[in-house]
């Protein structure tokens, strides 16, 4: 183990709080650093927090805001961070900064395989919004001097509940488009935190930047990612086929609307989406760094039944 006391930015999260359990496992002590520290942390107790004395210590802070992302850095003495990546560029730039000078050396920063076929990460257009986030992000890290592990995820197996079903119907609906030509390699959000929390306390190099990429095990259309849910679920779902104008303003109903139109918009590139080399080359990367096979996405929607279920009685 290269860090035994880590620094995790968002253990409320999906990923963060794998992350943290991951690095847990692994023998470090755990800084949660969080916005509101009453909050709950999925898959850690209040009583396992307790009984674990110092495994897992709280601490406040806020990505937008520099001065607390300081404090967290200087109350835990940790080298090592995992971190989201912010919407907010100039404040991702201030808090990579806050970071550096508080002592910082690591970081493990959650981006995204959008950037797959990126080559200037400075030349990414602000209205291309996932891999702008992401680019910012990751530069944000290099600029301040900090030594990076960019964790790079495909399609997240959550997405469709997220972003697609409507629950407030009975009922639930989801309105999707070209879902047969579009195609996704699910990957469950645990699998990339415990990726993310194995890198975070190993730092498997020692250069200044390192690419991790983390995909499903399966490429799947949209349609068989719906199939597969209701199969799994057997929950009757109005499952309804819509133009792009319609799937926008449903999406719409979930994110802001420029999103739901730059992802509307790329449902409408046709097989540009997956780099089928790339895809091969880094396919067992959960493998490698969690010693376990990725999860299907049959399996994730099993362990998650209770999200797909409308909510009107
Ligand atoms: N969806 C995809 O297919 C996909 C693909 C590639 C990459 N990604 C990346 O994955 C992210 C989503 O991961 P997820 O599902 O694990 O997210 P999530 O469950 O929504 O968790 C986000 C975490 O970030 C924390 N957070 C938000 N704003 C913060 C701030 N200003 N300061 C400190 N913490 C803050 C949240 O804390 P609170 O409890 O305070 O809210 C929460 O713990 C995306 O935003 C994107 O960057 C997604």
């Amino acid at each position: 183990m290269k860090y035994d006391n880590v620094l995790v930015f968002g253990p409320t999260g999906g990923v963060g709080s794998a992350a943290a359990l991951y690095a847990h496992s692994l023998g470090a002590k755990v800084w949660l650093a969080m916005r509101d520290t009453d909050k709950a942390i999925s898959g850690l107790t209040p009583e396992q927090e307790q009984n674990s004395p110092g495994a897992f210590m709280r601490v406040q802070a806020d990505l937008l805001d520099a001065t607390s992302v300081a404090n967290a850095v200087r109350q835990s003495g940790a080298k090592a961070v995992f971190t989201y990546a912010s919407r907010d560029a100039s404040a991702m730039q201030l808090a990579a900064k806050a970071m550096k000078d508080a002592g910082l050396e690591y970081v493990v920063l959650l981006s995204s395989s959008s950037l797959q076929r990126v080559g200037d990460l400075r030349a990414v257009e602000r209205t291309d919004f996932i891999p702008f986030i992401h680019a910012q992000a990751e530069l944000a890290m290099e600029d301040a001097g900090l030594a990076l592990t960019a964790v790079r995820p495909g399609y997240f197996a959550s997405n469709p509940v997220n972003n697609e079903l409507d629950r407030s119907q009975s009922p639930a609906r989801v309105r999707l488009f070209r879902a047969r030509e579009n195609l996704f390699d699910p990957v469950d959000p645990e699998d990339i935190g415990r990726v993310c929390g194995s890198v975070l306390v190993t730092r498997p190099s020692q250069g200044q930047k390192e690419l991790v990429y983390v995909q499903g095990p399966e490429i799947m259309s949209n349609n068989d990612i719906w199939k597969t849910i209701v199969e799994v679920t057997g929950e009757n779902i109005d499952i309804q086929h819509v133009d792009k104008e319609n799937y926008v303003q449903s999406m719409a109903t979930k994110m802001p609307m420029p999103l739901a139109q730059y992802l509307a918009g790329l449902q409408e590139q046709d097989g540009e989406r997956y780099d089928l080399a790339l895809l091969a080359q880094t396919r067992g990367n959960v493998k490698k760094y969690t010693g376990r096979e990725p999860a299907v996405f049959a399996d994730y929607v099993a362990r998650h039944k209770d999200d797909f279920k409308s909510l009107k009685k």
